[in-house]
């Protein structure tokens, strides 16, 4: 079997010879699906809506051009909450692969590169007028034998600079949230949303979750977040670019306050480990071009 690719009625499918596969809604360039080694890695609300209406609750959302609702007093002020990447559509501007001579037999180390293009001129009116920068964004997903990366560059196209936030608000699936931790944090500072909205520095180098969990570190010394279940190694999540990373669970009462989560305890089965640029803002010159994103493994 070769690297296959399917693209219809809005989504990008794509398997390797070893049966992984990611699938990719043009609205948002959302991932809905990854899944290695016969498991789905990633968790999607079953009430999420996944006809253009609304955000998908669930797998890899583009968080782009602000991160959570914007400062009114900045240039992405009108903006929504998360900006405008994740309930755009994007272009598929089509993939590229590589196989491995001779070792299909064995899966050999193929790839599929797929690319998602969205630029001003996509944008609807509204946005175009809350944020009338030249941008183009290509987001490159590569399924790779040994994980899933996910690339996101932003490139200013016109003549006068911007400031943009980007973050890969990715839903991972685990199986019970009790059992989890996440590790790699440990020193790292922390702005603490449920809390108090300040700053802290976490101490343990391993992070339980027993409640609702909101944390924005920033600046990040470690390359690799890892997500342990049982203390076995789960997933591994290395930011490329990027140095800030979101941990979230809405546990009991948030997920009850959100229409499209579904099944309400499924916070049990989801935790957000989203990587990203999100501290401060990010200047790009005219011309100048941005790029950041994630290799994420999956442990079998
Ligand atoms: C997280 C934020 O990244 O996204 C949370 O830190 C927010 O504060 C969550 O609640 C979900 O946002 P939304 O807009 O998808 O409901």
């Amino acid at each position: 079997p070769q690297p296959s690719v399917h693209s219809e009625r809005g989504r990008v499918v794509a398997s390797l010879p070893t049966g992984d596969s990611v699938e990719i809604l043009l609205y948002g360039a959302t991932v809905i699906s990854w899944k290695a080694n016969g498991r789905e890695n990633l968790w999607v609300s079953e009430a999420a809506k996944l006809d253009g209406s609304k955000p998908v609750r669930g797998g890899v959302p583009i968080v782009f051009p602000c991160f959570g609702p914007p400062p009114k007093d900045h240039a992405t002020g009108s903006l929504p909450q998360h900006g405008f990447a994740r309930n755009s559509t994007w272009e598929y501007l089509g993939k590229s692969t590589s196989e491995s001579e001779g070792k299909l037999a064995s899966g050999g180390d193929d790839s599929i590169k797929l690319d998602f293009g969205l630029s001003s001129s996509q944008l609807t009116e509204d946005n175009k007028k809350a944020w009338g920068y030249d941008f183009a964004l290509v987001y490159s997903v590569t399924l790779k034998r040994d994980g899933l990366q996910t690339m996101l560059s932003v490139r200013n196209q016109g003549e006068k600079a911007f400031e943009f936030q980007m973050l890969l608000h990715t839903y991972f699936r685990i199986d019970d949230i009790s059992k989890v931790a996440v590790n790699g944090l440990g020193s790292t500072t922390y702005v603490d949303k449920v809390l108090d909205a300040t700053t802290h520095t976490q101490s343990s180098p391993s992070l339980t979750i027993t409640g609702e969990v909101d944390r924005v570190y920033s600046g990040i010394k470690q390359d690799t977040t890892s997500i342990t279940q049982d203390g076995k190694p789960r997933l591994d999540v290395t930011r490329d670019g990027i140095s800030d990373s979101v941990v979230w669970n809405p546990w009991i009462q948030k997920a009850k306050g959100m229409g499209d989560f579904e099944p309400k305890d499924g916070y049990k089965n989801m935790v957000c480990v989203e990587v990203g640029a999100v501290d401060g803002w990010q200047k790009l010159e005219a011309g100048e071009t941005f790029e950041g994103g994630m290799i994420v493994k999956s442990h079998a």
